[in-house]
């Protein structure tokens, strides 16, 4: 095992197509990436998680790959990719690349030569017979479209996609699949890259004959493939054969996993997984996904947060990423930007483990609403909204989307208020998000209060803090609505966090021992140092007491 690097850095991760326009196409690439990173140095990042870089049609924005080997050609190429790896290193600074070995794109020359039932390559995915003319294998659905099978005339057979038709699910019972994952990840791994960031791997096990799901309405399937039978031999294998020869590390996205599932990956001495991305504290304004809205429930977020603070030793800690709607548009304030902004940085910065932060979320950047369908890139949202549209007025469909979907992390960030953010010097490939000329980050370099700034603070002292690193974690009135305040304490040394989520005044006492420790607030969204006993908030008010 390696010296678990990973716990001391913060990550940032980085969505290609939207990060940097590096040679003016409108399209994000490597080398505005390369521009790029002492900035990212700048703010105390210690690793880069790259949303995949690899050739792919884009029907999924690179999470359907035709060439594992290869780097789209609109992000550059495997020079520039090196470039970016060893300047990275050179300033400390680790990469991780997206591992997406659930499914290829149907493009991907595997696929293309599958389609051939005599082809080796056709045990590579799920080919199966239909139940009866015209009617798929199983009843399970996909997460992109309605049914999980797509129909190849040719061969009157169906293929199996959780994901769009154009994500084929591969079968990796089959060990001549499981040699292709473990040669790739030799490939980057020999290249320099330092870990993976394992996309849906909780789901690559799919159950012996594919039975029909008769107990759920929707999602059927998934219970079946999640976590299915062989998994933990499969992530086994991959690190027995590869990733142990190499100090690198592995964190996977485990939608749905129960505490009691993930020690199963993340426990004993030699784990499947280092991290995983759980998604609990996701679901705090909805159910299993933004398209299932519920109103924000601050103490639905504190239970997910406490439980998995508590249960686990160590977790990976986000609020964004390429998924998800803007966390300030969800759990916090567009109307109290900045306050807001720094109130989650300071919420989910100092709690114990490894932070991510995603490209736009340092500034604050916000959710867009554009003004018809055709304005949307994401398959996600298109699936949901041809459904929504058959039943219900447009009025009622467009801003169920609008709030929910995935494109709204996905809008090119907003580097300075010169036309498209300073993104690119051409039209982007998607809309800029208007509030560019006050969100961006050039005006918020200049001005040491600001949230970019803030972030660089968080960052700098969670770096270095013993207490941060190692400390333990306690909530403190769990019950309270509106407040979310935890202490973390390590050798004599603790902090107090105190996060206001909402506009109104709220009362908040210190407890004894924070009262009489010797006190200092270490961070503000108010500037604000007294050190009254009783505290009555402003709106999304964050106090960071050391005690
Ligand atoms: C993961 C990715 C998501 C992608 C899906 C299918 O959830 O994060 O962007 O669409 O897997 O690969
Ligand atoms: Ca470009």
């Amino acid at each position: 095992m390696g010296t678990q690097w990973y716990k001391d850095r913060v990550f940032y991760q980085i969505w290609p197509r939207s990060f940097a326009d590096g040679n003016g196409d409108g399209i994000g690439d490597l080398y505005g990436v390369y521009e790029k990173l002492d900035y990212l140095k700048s703010l105390g990042i210690g690793g880069i998680w790259f949303s995949p870089l690899y050739q792919s049609p884009q029907t999924d924005y690179g999470y359907d790959i035709s060439d594992y080997r290869a780097i789209a050609p609109e992000y550059g190429d495997l020079d520039i990719f090196k470039k970016v790896v060893d300047k990275a290193h050179a300033l400390d600074i680790k990469i991780v690349m997206d591992l997406v070995v659930n499914h290829t794109s149907d493009e991907h020359e595997w696929f293309v030569k599958s389609r051939d039932k005599n082809s080796p390559y056709r045990d590579y995915y799920f080919w199966r017979k239909g139940k009866r003319p015209g009617c798929p294998p199983n009843n399970w659905d996909s997460f992109f479209e309605n049914e999980a099978w797509g129909y190849d005339e040719t061969t009157d057979e169906y293929y199996l996609h959780l994901f769009n038709r154009k994500q084929v699910d591969l079968n990796m019972d089959n060990p001549a699949v499981r040699q292709e994952v473990k040669d790739i990840l030799k490939f980057w791994l020999d290249m320099g890259v330092d870990g993976f960031r394992e996309d849906v791997i909780t789901m690559i096990s799919k159950p012996e004959g594919l039975p029909d799901d008769h107990l759920v309405p929707f999602f059927k399937g998934i219970r079946m493939y999640s976590s299915g039978p062989h998994i933990h031999e499969y992530l086994q294998e991959f690190r027995t054969e590869v990733l142990d020869n190499y100090d690198c590390f592995v964190i996977g996205e485990a939608p749905l996993v129960s505490i009691k599932q993930a020690k199963e990956y993340m426990g004993g001495d030699h784990p499947d997984l280092d991290m995983m991305f759980n998604f609990q504290h996701m679901n705090a304004d909805c159910m299993f996904t933004e398209y299932m809205p519920r109103p924000f429930n601050l103490r639905k977020l504190k239970r997910a947060f406490t439980k998995w603070q508590k249960k686990l030793d160590w977790n990976a800690l986000y609020l964004e990423n390429h998924d998800h709607p803007r966390i300030i548009s969800r759990y916090g304030s567009e109307t109290y930007h900045d306050e807001s902004g720094k109130m989650l940085a300071a919420c989910y910065l100092l709690l114990k483990g490894t932070p991510f932060v995603y490209q736009g979320q340092e500034i604050g950047m916000t959710n867009i609403a554009l003004p018809s369908i055709d304005d949307y890139k994401d398959c996600m949202a298109i699936k949901n909204y041809n459904n929504d549209i058959k039943k219900k007025p447009v009025e009622e469909v467009l801003p169920k989307i609008q709030k929910a979907t995935r494109d709204n992390a996905r809008t090119p960030v907003q580097w300075s208020k010169d036309a498209y953010g300073g993104f690119s010097t051409t039209q982007p490939w998607f809309a800029v998000n208007e509030n560019y000329t006050t969100i961006n980050v050039a005006s918020q370099e200049q001005d040491p209060d600001s949230l970019l700034n803030f972030y660089r603070k968080l960052i700098a002292f969670r770096t270095k803090s013993p207490v941060v690193r190692y400390g333990s974690y306690r909530e403190l009135c769990p019950h309270n609505k509106h407040l979310y305040v935890y202490e973390r304490e390590y050798e004599g040394e603790g902090l107090l966090v105190v996060c206001s989520f909402t506009d109104k005044p709220c009362t908040y006492h210190l407890p004894k021992k924070v009262r009489e420790g010797n006190i200092k607030v270490l961070f503000s969204n108010y500037n604000c140092d007294d050190l009254e006993p009783t505290l009555t908030t402003k709106p999304y008010e964050v106090r960071v007491y050391q005690y």
